[in-house]
């Protein structure tokens, strides 16, 4: 049975992406903070690891060059790293975090995958009014989180990915088309200003959206995504 470190396996993505593994009999091993002490000794026996950082870590690429040790330091020869859709956008300082994180994935030696995923479906609570700081008429390429799951089993389990990147996006959509879907209101608020690095994604998604391709998803799945 194939054994598969997910890193932030405990959080919202890594239980999608732990649930998949399992429902393809391969053996998910789910790690988090309590592991990061000793992560190759954690990693020992892995065929592969998923790499998921932490929301808004404020050094994701020192994060995520501590994996690449970690799996050097284990022999874990398969590494794929968790990104984002348009990683180098230089107005948002956590996007740009993933793309330097990238990069080191990249260099690392490691059979590697990136997959760059769009926004969650999940985020938005579509059984009340969906209120969010940004322009409820922008284009999204949202990403189902069981999707993702699927996709992330699929390039851990199967042959073929190493080497590549794809974007995930389980449909284009915008807020208020969801919310018209799920019978209720959306409206645009003031950005309520928790974080710096949030402010400036709800600035740009204000003016961009996050635009997100859906054939890659389609063809990883073999089928229409959920
Ligand atoms: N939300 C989206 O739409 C979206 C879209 C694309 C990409 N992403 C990316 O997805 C990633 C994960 O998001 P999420 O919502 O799944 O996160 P989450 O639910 O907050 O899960 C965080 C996980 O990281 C672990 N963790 C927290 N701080 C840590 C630290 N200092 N060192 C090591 N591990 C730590 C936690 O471990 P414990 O189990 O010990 O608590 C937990 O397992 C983020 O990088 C985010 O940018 C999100």
């Amino acid at each position: 049975m194939r054994r598969i470190a997910v890193l932030g396996g405990h959080g919202k993505t890594g239980r999608a992406v732990v649930a998949a593994l399992n429902d393809r009999g391969a053996r998910a091993v789910p790690l988090g903070r309590a592991d990061q002490a000793d992560l190759a000794g954690a990693l020992d026996g892995c065929d592969a690891v998923y790499v998921i950082a932490p929301n808004l870590h404020p050094d994701e690429p020192e994060h995520v060059a501590d994996a690449v040790v970690a799996a050097q330091i284990a022999g874990v020869p398969r590494l794929v790293y968790h990104s984002v859709a348009s990683p180098y956008v230089p107005a948002m300082p956590h996007h740009l975090g993933k793309a330097e994180s990238e990069d080191v994935v990249r260099r690392s030696g490691l059979a590697w995958t990136i997959l760059q995923p769009g926004a969650y479906l999940q985020n938005l609570d579509l059984t009340a009014p969906v209120r969010v700081p940004y322009d409820v008429h922008a284009a999204f390429g949202f990403l189902d989180l069981a999707d993702l799951g699927a996709a992330a089993a699929t390039v851990l389990l199967d042959d073929g990915h190493v080497g590549a990147t794809y974007e995930l996006a389980t449909r284009v959509a915008t807020v208020a088309g969801l919310a018209a879907e799920a019978g209720v209101t959306a409206e645009r608020v003031d950005d309520p200003g928790t974080h710096p690095w949030l402010s400036a994604m709800f600035a740009y998604y204000d003016r961009h959206g996050l635009p997100v391709g859906t054939l890659p998803l389609r063809s990883l799945l073999g089928r229409n995504p959920a």
